[in-house]
C-alpha cells in the first residue's frame, strides 16, 4: 500500500477533543455531566447577522469570488481595525480565511521555510505547534509560569529574538490563561521588538473585543507604529461574534505578507462563500450589542470564577482580565489521592480523568498547552451550570488529600 506523507505523522489530533468526546460520551451514558472543556462562546449573533445572510441568499451570484475577500468584507474589517485604534490599513493590507486558523496556517507557509523556527511563549494555543509541525518549522518555546501570569517579560523576549527565529508569535488575550498585557507591558515588549529587525511577528489577538476591569486592548502598533512593516496582526468572528462555525478570519499587516496569504488562497479555497461574507459584514458593522453584552457577562462569570479558585488550597490561579478561560495551577497536589474514590492523581491528565469520573466536570489537561502543571477551564457554559460545576471542581480538590 502506498504511505502518505511524513507531515501527517506530525500532526495530532486534538487533545482537547478528547476530553469533549468523553465528556459527550459519558452524557450519553446518562451522567450529569458540565463542560467546561471546549473554548466556544455559546452565544449566537444577532439577528442582523441572519436578515444579512437571508438576503445575501436572494441575491447570490453563485460565482466564484476575490481570494482576498468581497470589497464590502475588506473594508468593514479596516474599519474594525479602525475602531481599536489599527488606523491606514487598507485593503491592500488585509486577507481573509476560513477562521483565524487557517489565516494562521496560510501565515505559517508563507513565512516559514522547513527548518526556521517560531518562537512561541508556553502556555499556547494547541494549534501553533501543530501547525508549525506540519510545516517542518523548528518551535523555540517560552516557559512562562504561573508565578509571572503566564506573561512573557521583556527579558525573555530579547533572549529569544536575539537567537533570530523567522516568526515570533504572540497571543493577546491568552487562550487557555486569559491574561491580557497591559499598555505598559506590550510597551516595554515592542521596543525589544524594535531592537529585533530579522523576525516577523504575528500578533493573534482574536479575543481584542473581551477584556475587562477597564484595562483595553494594547497591540505593539499601537506602542511603535514602525512596527507595522513586520506586524501580522490576526483576528476573527467566531469568539467575538458568537460565529465559530461560519469560518471567517482575517490578517492584518504588510502589503506583501497579505498577498502572499491572498496567493495561499487561490491555491486552497479561492474564496469565502459569498452569504457567509455578508453576515460578516454585518457583523462587524452592524449593531454591537450582542458582543458587548457578552463581554460583560463573561466579566461577570470570571468573578464567580475566581471567588471559588482564589480560596482553594493547593490551587494557584492567576487573575485573567479576558478572553473566557482561567488556568489554575494544581501541580502542589499531584501525588495527592482522591479519598472517595482512591484515585491517585499523579499529574494533570490524571486530575481531569479523575474530575470528570467523580464529579462529571470536564476540563482540559494543561499538557495539551504545554504546561502540564495546569489545566483550562473555559467558563462559557449555561450561567445555571457554572456555580455548581465550580462547587464540584472545590469539592474535587478538597477531597484530595
Ligand atoms: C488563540 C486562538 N487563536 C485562533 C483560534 C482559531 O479561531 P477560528 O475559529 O477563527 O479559527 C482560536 C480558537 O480557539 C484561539 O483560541
Amino acid at each position: 500500500m502506498p504511505q502518505l506523507a511524513a507531515r501527517v505523522g506530525r500532526a495530532k489530533p486534538s487533545a482537547i477533543m478528547q476530553v469533549a468526546d468523553k465528556a459527550k460520551r459519558l452524557k450519553s451514558e446518562g451522567r450529569d455531566i458540565i463542560s467546561f472543556s471546549i473554548g466556544v462562546p455559546n452565544f449566537l449573533p444577532g439577528s442582523h447577522v441572519y436578515a444579512a445572510a437571508r438576503e445575501a441568499l436572494e441575491h447570490d451570484s453563485g460565482q466564484y469570488g476575490s481570494n482576498r475577500g468581497p470589497d464590502a468584507l475588506l473594508d468593514a474589517f479596516c474599519e474594525h481595525l479602525g475602531k481599536i485604534g489599527l488606523t491606514g490599513y487598507g485593503r491592500v493590507n488585509v486577507a481573509t480565511g476560513v477562521g483565524a486558523k487557517h489565516v494562521i496556517y496560510n501565515l505559517a507557509e508563507v513565512l516559514l521555510d522547513e527548518g526556521d523556527t517560531i518562537a512561541f511563549p508556553t502556555p499556547y494555543w494547541t494549534s501553533y505547534v501543530d501547525i508549525a509541525e506540519i510545516v517542518g518549522a523548528k518551535i523555540d518555546l517560552l516557559p512562562c509560569r504561573a508565578e509571572q501570569n503566564y506573561k512573557l517579560t521583556p527579558a525573555q523576549l530579547d533572549e529569544a529574538l536575539a537567537r533570530k527565529p523567522r516568526v515570533f508569535l504572540f497571543n493577546n488575550p491568552s487562550n487557555p490563561t486569559g491574561m491580557v498585557y497591559s499598555k505598559d507591558e506590550i510597551a516595554a515588549l515592542a521596543d525589544v521588538i524594535a531592537k529585533h529587525p530579522d523576525t516577523w511577528i504575528i500578533t493573534d489577538d482574536i479575543y481584542n473585543q473581551m477584556v475587562f476591569d477597564g484595562v483595553g486592548y494594547h497591540n505593539f502598533v499601537h506602542a511603535r507604529p514602525e512596527l507595522r512593516d513586520r506586524v501580522i496582526f490576526i483576528d476573527s468572528l467566531s469568539k467575538t461574534y458568537g460565529m465559530p462555525g461560519w469560518r471567517v478570519g482575517f490578517m492584518a499587516g504588510p502589503e506583501i505578507v497579505a498577498q502572499a496569504v491572498v496567493t495561499m488562497n487561490s491555491n486552497h479555497i479561492t474564496n469565502l462563500p459569498e452569504v457567509t461574507t455578508a453576515a460578516a459584514v454585518a457583523a462587524l458593522i452592524g449593531p454591537q450589542d450582542v458582543p458587548q453584552q457578552k463581554c460583560a457577562e463573561f466579566e461577570q462569570k470570571r468573578d464567580q470564577v475566581m471567588a471559588i479558585m482564589s480560596g482553594l488550597p493547593g490551587v494557584v490561579c492567576p487573575r485573567p482580565q479576558g478572553a473566557f478561560y482561567v488556568f489554575p495551577d494544581v501541580s502542589a497536589l499531584f501525588g495527592k489521592t482522591h479519598g472517595p474514590s482512591g484515585t491517585t492523581v499523579a499529574n494533570d491528565v490524571d486530575f481531569c480523568n479523575a474530575l470528570l469520573e467523580t464529579k462529571g466536570v470536564a476540563c482540559v489537561p494543561g499538557s495539551a498547552f504545554g504546561e502540564p502543571r495546569a489545566l483550562r477551564i473555559s467558563y462559557t457554559c449555561p450561567t445555571p451550570q457554572l456555580e455548581p460545576g465550580l462547587q464540584r471542581f472545590a469539592e474535587f480538590v478538597r477531597q484530595l488529600a
